[in-house]
């Protein structure tokens, strides 16, 4: 039986964390819609017809300030995007001053923002009139990665609950494993993180996480592989010998895959470092990476947040 599921009930989306497995599933629904329409050559509701969605990307990024303009487009969405190396915050222009100037002139219904600093996205939401959508901020959240990357799984497994996820590599400094570890938790996931002590969380961020220090462990009987880059920008310098030594012990490589399950799907949030994080041929494997995919499913994804959040749809639709 179908049945109509609740409103979707946030304003912003600032953090994976605040989702509930209803509103990520609400999220999940809305952007397989969209995935059928394209895939199937219908029109898309063209819900932000006439409406602005501006861009503030305070650091730099290509799949997601491309993949939120890209959705914007394609729900009829005027998107605008303010080129911040070239604008006036290079002449000390402070944070709220450019977020109002540009509030005022547009009067946006949504802004995407990315920032280096923790939380930015929600100081922003408190200040404005219009829906905020973290982009990423800090090495705290980066919601729409961590939907697009359940999105994915969902869609080659057919399911969340019950996989087991590897998450390797650089979780203390990564945004995308926080919002990772919060959504596949709702949804039922089991998680392992593989990291050495120095790239581990000190603390684990909840039950349910199981952490290990070696590939071999941490990827047996695994269904999906998710690799991290090193956030160099982000940590001490020193704290890895070099790139070779970290890819000697953590890289992915097809010898370190064969403990996960045969069928394992390999996942990576890009950029990608080849030879540090995961060997070349794992990457451009087509039965095992969907790298690529993640790319793709990241438009329907916001596409599905845009719309819930300033498009006036209500919910995800029927399940
Ligand atoms: N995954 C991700 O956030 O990539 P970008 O930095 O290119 O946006």
């Amino acid at each position: 039986m179908t049945r109509q599921t609740r409103p979707f009930p946030h304003r912003h989306l600032l953090g994976a964390t605040a989702l509930e497995a209803d509103d990520i599933g609400c999220i999940l629904r809305r952007a397989r819609h969209f995935d059928d329409d394209i895939a199937a050559g219908r029109a898309v509701p063209q819900t932000l017809a006439g409406k602005p969605v501006l861009g503030l990307f305070f650091e730099d990024s290509t799949r997601t300030r491309m993949s939120f303009e890209h959705a914007a487009r394609l729900l009829g969405g005027a998107w605008y995007n303010l080129d911040i190396g070239r604008s006036a915050v290079k002449k000390g222009e402070g944070l709220m001053d450019t977020v109002h100037t540009m509030e005022s002139m547009l009067a946006p219904a949504a802004m995407i923002i990315r920032h280096s600093e923790y939380a930015a996205p929600d100081y922003i939401a408190a200040r404005v009139k219009c829906a905020v959508v973290n982009a990423g901020d800090s090495w705290r959240e980066h919601p729409t990665q961590a939907l697009l990357d359940a999105y994915t799984i969902e869609k080659h497994k057919g399911r969340v609950a019950g996989l087991r996820v590897a998450i390797c590599g650089d979780i203390a400094h990564s945004r995308v494993a926080a919002s990772n570890m919060a959504v596949l938790r709702a949804l039922g996931a089991h998680i392992n993180i593989i990291a050495p002590p120095v790239l581990m969380p000190e603390k684990l961020p909840a039950d349910g996480i199981t952490a290990y220090e070696t590939m071999e462990e941490g990827l047996k009987d695994c269904d999906i592989v998710m690799m991290l880059r090193i956030q160099k920008e982000r940590m001490q310098s020193g704290l890895i010998e070099s790139d070779e030594a970290f890819f000697r012990q953590y890289g992915l490589t097809f010898d370190r895959l064969a403990h996960a399950r045969p069928d394992a799907l390999v996942m990576h949030p890009g950029p990608m470092n080849r030879g540090v994080e995961i060997a070349a041929d794992i990457a451009d494997d087509p039965k095992r990476s969907v790298i690529l995919d993640q790319v793709r499913n990241g438009v329907y994804v916001r596409m599905a947040v845009l719309d819930l959040l300033a498009g006036g749809t209500k919910s995800g639709g029927t399940k």
